[in-house]
């Protein structure tokens, strides 16, 4: 049996800088991986097809995991036939919360079936493979503690990392939202042609902080910047009022600026260390604030794999 823990995301900014012709939009991003993983194991399968069983946290699919079209792309690209497998995948991340768990899932899935069956991409197959299965899958695949993120998400840079000293919160509300539904909204309320608060600041948080090696104490200063360099906010923020209701209320408790990852409807705060983001996590949950109803609460690192303090 091999195992695999794939790893979730947080996005430091997201903006949007073009459409493209694929229907994609253009994206310049900064993403951190962090110590939050699920757990996927896999061995040769005993049916005739490939079976999942998936468990832990609610929301993640079995039908049409991206596991399971993973493997699937594997096949059509080896063009063999390759035997079944039994997979397990044990969900820590929340489901569809802008935090890459499906993604990173299809990136393990990839790596862990390539052992088993004895196969092995070439370089321009893997990237290829991961950029179909979805855009943030290449940044889990290649592997990378952070990356200055372009094109649909296949273009990345590796920056350094991890970086030890840092800690986030990081918040999930029961908040149905798709990344597509956001993209769409977007679209809708023509925000290209809008001026956006967070127009640049991906580039310059790259050239001034990540281009040596960021501190902790200069990355919370970009903290209120960073708050606003999601282009998708708004479109979240309209297709799901509670998020700002939410977002208001935990500035508001807890004094420091709350960011969205990816497409929501994660929020996450940055706290100088991961000990400081389980405390405030901790008073969070005594606050019993009713906008953080059946909430979860990581309190996570970089380093990981797992939160360190976790509510519920
Ligand atoms: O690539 P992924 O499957 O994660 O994307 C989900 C949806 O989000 C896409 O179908 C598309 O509508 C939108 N998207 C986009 N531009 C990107 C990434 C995603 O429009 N760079």
């Amino acid at each position: 049996m091999s195992e695999a823990r794939p790893p979730a995301k947080v996005n430091l900014t997201l903006e949007v800088v073009g459409r493209r012709d694929d229907g994609y939009h253009g994206l310049r991003s900064i993403f951190l991986r962090v110590g939050l993983s699920d757990r996927l194991t896999m061995a040769p399968g005993t049916g005739v097809a490939d079976r999942l069983t998936v468990t832990g946290l609610p929301g993640a699919p079995t039908e049409g995991n991206l596991v399971l079209k993973a493997l699937d792309a594997l096949r059509r690209h080896a063009g063999a036939n390759l035997s079944p497998l039994d997979v397990t995948l044990d969900k820590q991340i929340p489901a569809a919360a802008g935090l890459g768990g499906g993604s990173s899932d299809a990136a393990s899935a990839l790596k862990l079936a390539q052992g088993l069956w004895g196969v092995r991409l070439e370089p321009d197959a893997e990237v290829e493979i991961a950029t179909s299965l979805g855009s943030d899958v290449p940044f889990f695949y290649i592997d990378m503690p952070a990356a200055h993120v372009s094109g649909r998400g296949e273009h990345l840079e590796s920056l350094a990392g991890p970086y030890p000293g840092l800690g986030l919160l990081l918040v999930t509300p029961p908040i149905a939202l798709s990344t597509r539904s956001a993209f769409g909204r977007f679209d809708e309320r023509d925000q290209l042609s809008n001026v956006r608060p967070g127009a640049g600041v991906t580039e310059r948080i790259y050239e001034e902080v990540f281009l040596d090696e960021p501190t902790t104490e200069e990355m919370l200063t970009w903290a209120p910047q960073l708050r606003d360099a999601n282009d998708l906010w708004d479109a979240a923020a309209s297709l799901a009022p509670a998020l700002p209701t939410l977002r208001a209320a935990l500035e508001r408790t807890t004094d420091v600026p709350w960011l969205m990852s990816g497409s929501g409807p994660t929020l996450f705060a940055l706290y100088p260390s991961v000990e400081e983001a389980s405390a405030a996590g901790q008073s969070l949950v005594r606050s019993r604030l009713p906008e953080l109803e059946s909430a979860v609460i990581n309190a996570v690192d970089m380093i990981g794999p797992d939160p360190k303090w976790r509510h519920p």
